[in-house]
């Protein structure tokens, strides 16, 4: 062959190979679908509020309500009838101080609220979010020091004292998101000294300081009076570091892994589902639902189609379990017709 006859371009197309021939019907493309979300692996985060706290609609999350406690059970028989059967809570307290005390008080509103709903339905799994914020009258997530920093292991201590108020009310995982050093080997010996030695850790462990928390922090009251989080929450372009802080919560026996917030970190839900020997979930946080909403109550896009496809793509990046605000009304949509 002369040196122009094999250089001369390709033009033979070659359409033996044709991808379309898979997607040419809803059956086919069922059948060939790769990932699907599991209905048994969404958590919806509940807001529970103390007696004398607002309830309602939160104006930055429409369709995301703060509840009483009865009405947080009722809520849990609703997401029940449809296949929601995780519930991770946040209290909204009367009362804060410069210790978090109303955090770890034995009759407080996450700890009402646990009793209540396992009592009421003892087959949900109720997780309790382990932090300060909610609780301290500055908004930080622990104590502080004289400088104004949160003080690791002051801090520790605190959440010791409020995960066992917690088993001691009947959760059956508690969360810890608070981000300070240590505490998933703190809590675990915490709670093994006590006699709870089956409740497992869910951690926060890759935690970013991120601007997508903002209707969070209207909706629990929970925005720094000063500063921000950044000397406790992760840098958000730091990957590497991510790997590291998952590597030391499985090291100290964390019985899950979550990355929050999920959309902007999706290269990490992959890289920590690479790494991980334990269940790992992502936390789509208050600001992905907050765009999601506003764009949609605009005619911009197609609500169901964004949830779908964002949840979908959660567990196409390995994630096991979804933590969204999306829940209760992906599963109304998706459930399956039980046989009769
Ligand atoms: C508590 C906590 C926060 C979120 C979950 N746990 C707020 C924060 O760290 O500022 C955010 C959840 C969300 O935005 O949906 N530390």
């Amino acid at each position: 062959m002369t040196a122009r006859e094999l250089l001369r371009p390709r033009t033979t197309i070659d359409l033996t190979k044709r991808p379309r021939r898979l997607r040419g019907s809803a059956a086919m493309r069922a059948f060939v679908r790769e990932r699907e979300v599991r209905i048994g692996g969404l958590v919806q985060p509940l807001f529970v509020v103390d007696d004398n706290q607002r309830v309602g609609e939160i104006a930055s999350m429409p369709g995301v309500f703060r509840y009483r406690v009865a009405d947080a059970v009722a809520e849990c028989r609703e997401l029940a009838a449809v296949g929601v059967n995780a519930v991770l809570l946040f209290g909204i307290p009367d009362f804060k101080d410069a210790y978090a005390s109303s955090a770890h008080d034995p009759s407080g509103v996450v700890q009402r609220a646990v009793a209540a709903i396992k009592t009421a339905l003892p087959e949900m799994l109720v997780i309790a979010d382990l932090c300060n914020c909610e609780y301290t009258d500055h908004g930080h997530c622990g104590i502080l020091d004289e400088r104004g920093d949160v003080d690791n292991e002051a801090t520790l201590e605190l959440l010791g004292k409020t995960a066992l108020s917690y088993a001691v009310a009947g959760v059956d995982i508690v969360a810890p998101s608070d981000m300070m050093d240590g505490r998933v080997a703190y809590l675990r010996a915490t709670l093994d000294a006590s006699g709870f030695s089956g409740i497992p850790i869910m951690s926060y462990a890759v935690k970013f300081a991120s601007g997508f928390y903002g209707p969070f922090r209207d909706a629990a009251d929970s925005t720094p009076q000063f500063g921000d989080r950044h000397t406790y929450q992760m840098d958000p372009p730091n990957g590497r570091e991510a790997l590291r802080e998952a590597l030391l919560d499985l090291d100290e026996g964390a019985d899950f892994l979550i990355v929050k917030p999920a959309l902007a970190y999706m290269d990490l839900i992959r890289a920590v589902s690479e790494i991980s020997d334990v269940p790992v979930a992502c936390y789509n946080v208050s600001g992905e639902y907050a765009m999601v909403k506003a764009a949609a109550q605009n005619g911009w896009i197609d609500e169901d189609r964004i949830v779908d496809e964002t949840l979908a793509s959660f567990a196409r990046a390995g994630a096991d379990i979804i933590i969204t605000y999306f829940a209760k009304s992906y599963a109304r949509r998706h459930a399956r017709v039980r046989p009769v």
